[in-house]
Order: structure tokens, then C-alpha cells, then sequence
């Protein structure tokens, strides 16, 4: 089940965070999301596994953080959430934009089948625990089919 964030969430959604982020958000700024953005959970038998946070931005949208608990990844959760949480926004979104570290496989993968695609290269976008830096892959997504047909 996918829902909005609530702050009864907080605990368990900072939890997964600080286990899969090098530089976690925290739990103040998942508070504020709820209260800026839209930020979603999903929740599997009645535990929270994963979370989401879409910022709107007029008629735009910017896919800040998501991530699903180690334990329940590749379960198809991941997709699930995307899908469902950029179909609960308010306004329909012509573009949906997100930046992930280059070394992120498996959330390119995920963002390539939920239909991004690369359309930028940030170089040095973020830091590493040792002192190093790594490349942000910008990419984006098209929501309105009247757009896209435009450039068909
Ligand atoms: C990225 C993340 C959210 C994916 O969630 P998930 O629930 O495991 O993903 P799903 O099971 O829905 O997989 C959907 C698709 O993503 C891709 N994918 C997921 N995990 C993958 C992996 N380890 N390697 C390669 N591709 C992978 C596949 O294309 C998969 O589709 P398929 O099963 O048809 O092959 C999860 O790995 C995660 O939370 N990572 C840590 C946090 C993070 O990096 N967040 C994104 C940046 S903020």
C-alpha cells in the first residue's frame, strides 16, 4: 500500500535512510517534506519499507530522494512506489526530473524502466566519505502525451 508520509513514519523512514544513504537526510528534513513536498511511504504487512519525496514545481517535478529498506529491495517495490507516488501528484507533471550518483546502478536501472533517460552529466555533483568526488547523471522524464506526440 502506498499513502502519504505521516510524522508517526518518521522513526522508520530515517531508519532505512541511514542505512542505505552515504549522507542521510534528517528526520527534520523528512518532517519539512511532509510539509513542502509529497512525500509518500510504502508500506508491506503493515511495515513501512519505503519512502519517496516528489517536490512540485509549477508545472514540473523533482524526484529528491526514495528508497526501499535492504531487506525488501528487488521485490518490484521500488517501481511500485515511483509509479504510484508521481500518479498521487496534485498536477499532472510535464517533466519529471531527478540527479543520481553515477555509481548507483540499480536506481539507473530502476529510473531507465520507470522511462528517464539521461539528459545531463554533473561533474564532481557529490561527495564521497573519502574525500573524493563522484559524477551526478541528470535525467529526466516526459509525463504529458500531448507533449510528447509534439516531437513525434
Ligand atoms: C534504487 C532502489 C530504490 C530500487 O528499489 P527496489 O525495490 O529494489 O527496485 P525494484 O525491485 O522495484 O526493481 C525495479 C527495477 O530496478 C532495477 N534494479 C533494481 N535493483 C537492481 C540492482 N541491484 N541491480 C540492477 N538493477 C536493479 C531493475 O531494472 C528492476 O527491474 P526488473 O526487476 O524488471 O529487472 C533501491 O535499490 C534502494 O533503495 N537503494 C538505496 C537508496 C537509493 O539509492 N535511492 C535512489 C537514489 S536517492
Amino acid at each position: 500500500m502506498i499513502r502519504l508520509m505521516q510524522q508517526t513514519d518518521l522513526n522508520a523512514v530515517s531508519e532505512i535512510e541511514n542505512i542505505v544513504q552515504s549522507h542521510p537526510w534528517t528526520k527534520q528534513q523528512f518532517q519539512e517534506s511532509i510539509l513542502s513536498y509529497q512525500s509518500t511511504v510504502l508500506e508491506a504487512q503493515g511495515q513501512v519499507v519505503g519512502f519517496c519525496i516528489l517536490q512540485p514545481v509549477l508545472d514540473e517535478a523533482n524526484l529528491l530522494l526514495m528508497a526501499i529498506h535492504p531487506s525488501q529491495q528487488g521485490k518490484g517495490f521500488g517501481f511500485k512506489l515511483l509509479d504510484q507516488s508521481i500518479q498521487l501528484l496534485k498536477n499532472k507533471p510535464v517533466q519529471i526530473f531527478l540527479e543520481v550518483r553515477e555509481s548507483n546502478t540499480a536506481a539507473i536501472a530502476l529510473y531507465e524502466k520507470s522511462d528517464f533517460h539521461q539528459i545531463d552529466l554533473r561533474k564532481n555533483y557529490y561527495p564521497n566519505k573519502n574525500g573524493t568526488r563522484e559524477h551526478a547523471i541528470i535525467m529526466v522524464k516526459t509525463c504529458s502525451d500531448d507533449f510528447a506526440t509534439l516531437f513525434k
